[in-house]
């Protein structure tokens, strides 16, 4: 059975023109691209969507960088999508993550780290829902 992520191209990462080169790389990993697009998103719509990270530290400056210019937003799919997009993805902080991986070949720092996927179904159902319509995703 396929399954589905939620995935974002962040601010950095569009700005400095690697929307393409990561897209090819999702292609490449064999996933489908359901629904797909760009959008710049305010801090309050940041808020809602990184709520479980109210508590945190990060949490101002996390929503003003995602807030701060154009990302892409995208539901995926796959079999074992969750698992194989966060592997493709590498480790959050980009000096922890594998040679070849996302974040490994384009983010700058755990902050800006260049791509989000979902971590779980329940966060993945979440997610898809808060930036998606049903009619986007059929
Ligand atoms: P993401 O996978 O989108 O989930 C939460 C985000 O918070 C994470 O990627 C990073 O962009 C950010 N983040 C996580 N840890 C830190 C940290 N220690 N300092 C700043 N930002 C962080």
């Amino acid at each position: 059975m396929p399954q589905r992520t939620f995935s974002i191209l962040k601010p950095d990462a569009v700005r400095k023109g690697y929307t393409g080169a990561i897209l090819a790389a999702i292609d490449a990993a064999g996933f489908q691209i359901v629904a797909i697009k760009k959008q710049t998103i305010s801090k309050a719509e940041a808020e809602g969507f990184y709520a479980v990270h109210k508590s945190k530290p990060f949490f101002g400056e996390l929503t003003e960088y995602m807030s701060s210019g154009p990302l892409v937003l995208m539901v995926l799919e796959k079999e074992n999508a969750i698992a194989d997009l966060r592997k493709l993805m590498g480790a959050t902080n980009p000096a922890n993550a594998e040679a070849g991986t996302i974040r490994k070949r384009f983010a700058e720092s755990i902050q800006e780290n260049a791509i989000h996927g979902s971590d779980a179904e329940e966060t993945a159902a979440y997610e898809i829902g808060y930036w998606f319509a049903g009619y986007e995703l059929i």
